[in-house]
């Protein structure tokens, strides 16, 4: 079998995803900016150079787009031409539970995933458990408090093992997916719920404090976020707070055959 290249090989679902093919004797090329890795290849988005040689030789692509880049299409499109012309066969997007089919943005890149790759799957995982965890934290904490403007709003936050799983099946599978997964972990809590458990947890106090969206993408930007790009996640918090995001499915035990991950047990794992 020719290599998997993964992008986003250094980030938190895609260093699971190239563990986890290598698991399944997958071979794997892991790729991102960072350079010296052992056995990783450079792979800038904003350097088409990068594109040519990451691609030469493989079978199947674990696409993580451009970070904080609010209009990702214009780097993406011509990678899948390189893809296309390159012969590569499977594209397993990772987009997200927010993000629908559409014109602009992250879901621009659904419909040129589809129309490029002759096997494709679009995998659209909820938030992700592990922004409670390590440097991620930072971005929504301030003294102590979770901030949100989700008010009472619920998530079924999913644990990043879970989707890296799905997305190993969605690469690896005899029978390409060629459809959008929705994944979620198994229940939907509010980040009050959430700043309970981290507490009952580690048996240091954090709390849930509600903020505008405003405040919240001026706190995103101070943590490094560019303002568009802060001014367009803080906006999600919006959808929460009206419900877009309570819901659960069955999608990580259905590809899987084991059930989604709780927080409990995530915690227990990731939070010291
Ligand atoms: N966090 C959530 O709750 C959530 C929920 C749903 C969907 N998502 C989606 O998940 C994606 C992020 O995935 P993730 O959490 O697995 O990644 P991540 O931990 O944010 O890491 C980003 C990865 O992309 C690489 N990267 C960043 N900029 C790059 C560039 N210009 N060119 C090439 N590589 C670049 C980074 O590697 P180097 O820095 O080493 O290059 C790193 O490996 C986003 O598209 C987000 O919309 C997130």
């Amino acid at each position: 079998m020719a290599d998997v290249l993964v992008i986003g090989a250094t980030g938190t679902t895609g260093s699971l995803v190239a563990a986890f093919l290598r698991d399944r004797g997958v071979p794997v090329r892991p790729a991102s900016r960072t350079h010296g890795l052992p056995g990783h290849v450079r792979f800038e988005w904003a350097d088409p150079e990068t594109h040519a040689p990451a691609l030469s030789g493989v079978s199947a692509v674990y696409l993580v787009a451009p970070i904080g880049v609010a209009e990702p299409a214009p780097l993406v499109a011509p990678f899948l031409n390189e893809a296309t012309r390159q012969g590569v066969r499977r594209v397993v997007l990772l987009s997200s539970s927010a993000v629908s089919e559409s014109a602009t943005g992250l879901g621009a890149l659904h419909g040129l995933v589809r129309a490029s790759a002759p096997e494709w799957t679009i995998l659209r995982p909820s938030w992700f458990m592990q922004n409670f965890a390590g440097d991620s934290l930072a971005l929504r904490t301030r003294d102590g408090e979770i901030l949100s403007a989700t008010g009472q709003g619920r998530v079924a936050f999913i644990d990043a093992g879970d989707i890296a799983s799905v997305a190993v099946h969605a690469l690896a599978d005899e029978v390409p997916h060629n459809t959008e997964h929705l994944l979620t972990g198994p229940e939907a809590l509010s980040y009050t719920e959430v700043a309970d458990a981290i507490t009952r947890h580690t048996g240091r106090p954090l709390r849930h404090t509600a903020v505008t969206t405003d405040e919240l993408a001026r706190h995103f930007a101070v943590h490094g976020l560019p303002p568009d790009f802060a001014t367009t996640l803080a906006a999600l918090d919006a959808d929460i707070s009206g419900g877009a995001e309570d819901r659960v499915t069955a999608t990580v035990e259905r590809i899987t055959g084991r059930p989604a991950r709780t927080f409990r047990d995530f915690c227990a794992r990731e939070i010291r």
